[in-house]
């Protein structure tokens, strides 16, 4: 989805512009198409070599020099999926505001066709000036996205707005953008990922290893194709690219169940991805358990609730419903036994030990998909975020 993406990156002459090589090694790795443009100035701040090492592709900083031929920018204009100034100053917010074309990434600028992103930076007191607020909100007229500046340390070594975002809040705002209008636009899609903790006292649970990698690549694949995501996740630190997710945080079965449940009615689509634990200490002590002398200790376990399988109840016709299964054996005829008797429209079937070790924590999976027409398809060991999209694109397809 985001590799091939073209990200046209203007770069202007302010201290900010430090952070840039970091967000063109972001963009680049995701496999997107990185050109830099840069204002004379910028060129004080951060070498035009260090960006065309890290994008791969020579950056241009005025018309006469280097390689450049002088209607390029209306090729770059036109190349771009998305224009990105950053950092943006307030002469170079002022000139795209008046229609001032007085070097390269302003040519650039006037002639592209694609949405076009400004991260401002300046120094307090110039952001906080009328007449620069006056030009951002020109440029915003203009349907050129801004995105504020934060409030925090300014190059000055004074504290306060102006301060341009850290590359990886960049590299997210851009990812968001680029889902924008994308083919899953209007749909909500809730997801579950991780494993639960079973309290058994204050400081001990009962858990298992899951990383809940596969259900954030699951709730990426589908806010990257513009859809509206929930992502209830169990007790794992979950950081997702783009901004569409909206992430509940539980612990206990108990607790997953019951957001879960909650959000259902509103959701389009729902993947099940949570290695949820069957069984939960029954009675949990109120105190650290002490440790007996006798040398064993028993625990009594009640059943947790199949929230799957409860999702399946109150399923409606214009619902899909997606599960994973772990299995060890008979992957394909356990898998469908369980998609019937939860109701789900797909399940997944991975297998838990996998080339590499456990498919806990890794960043592959090997799975067969099954709907529940008794078709199936299998794919060969894939990143869990190339797996995640091909089971979205599935889910995408049935629902045309
Ligand atoms: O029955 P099994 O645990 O193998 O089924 C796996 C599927 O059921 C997964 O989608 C998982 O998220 C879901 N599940 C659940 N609640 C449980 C156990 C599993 O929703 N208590």
């Amino acid at each position: 989805m985001l590799r091939g993406k073209k990200i046209l990156l203007g770069v202007s002459g302010g201290i900010a512009a430090y952070k840039i090589p970091l967000l063109v090694r972001l963009l680049k790795k995701e496999g997107m198409e990185v050109r830099v443009v840069m204002t004379p100035s910028a060129k004080e701040f951060v070498t035009p070599q260090t960006l065309a090492v890290l994008s791969e592709y020579p950056v241009w900083t005025d018309f006469f020099s280097g390689g450049y031929v002088w209607n390029n920018h209306v090729h770059l204009g036109e190349w771009a999926d998305l224009m990105v100034v950053a950092p943006a100053t307030a002469n170079t917010i002022a000139k795209m505001a008046h229609g001032i074309c007085d070097n390269l990434l302003l040519t650039v600028y006037y002639s592209a066709r694609c949405p076009v992103m400004v991260f401002p930076a300046m120094d307090l007191e110039m952001y906080a000036h009328p007449t620069v607020k006056e030009t951002i909100n020109r440029l915003k007229e203009k349907h050129v996205t801004v995105v504020p500046a934060e409030s925090g340390p300014l190059a000055s070594g004074l504290t306060g707005e102006g301060r341009m975002p850290e590359p990886e809040a960049i590299f997210r705002k851009i990812i968001t953008k680029l889902a924008c209008g994308g083919p899953m636009e209007g749909k909500k899609v809730l997801v579950n990922a991780g494993p639960t903790h079973e309290p058994i006292d204050p400081v001990r649970y009962i858990g298992n290893q899951s990383s809940g990698k596969m259900g954030l690549a699951i709730a990426e694949a589908f806010a990257l194709k513009g859809a509206q995501v929930t992502l209830v996740s169990g007790p794992v630190t979950l950081i997702p690219k783009t901004e569409n997710i909206h992430i509940i945080k539980t612990q206990t079965a108990l607790q997953m169940r019951d957001a879960m449940l909650s959000a259902f009615t509103d959701a389009d689509i729902t993947v099940c991805t949570a290695a949820v634990a069957d069984f939960r200490p029954s009675k949990p002590s109120e105190n650290k358990i002490k440790k007996s002398e006798k040398g064993t200790f028993s625990l009594e376990l009640a059943l947790n609730p199949d929230i799957l399988e409860e999702l399946g109840k109150m399923k409606k016709k214009d619902q899909v419903l997606v599960g994973f299964a772990l299995e060890t054996q008979n992957e394909l005829e356990y898998g469908m036994e369980k998609l019937k008797r939860k109701n789900a429209d797909f399940m997944v079937v991975n297998r838990a030990v996998q080339e590499g070790g456990c498919v806990f924590g890794s960043d592959w999976n090997e799975a067969t998909i099954i709907s529940k027409d008794g078709k199936n398809i299998t794919f060969g060991r894939l990143l869990k975020e190339e797996l995640a999209m091909k089971i979205s694109d599935i889910v995408q397809d049935y629902l045309k």
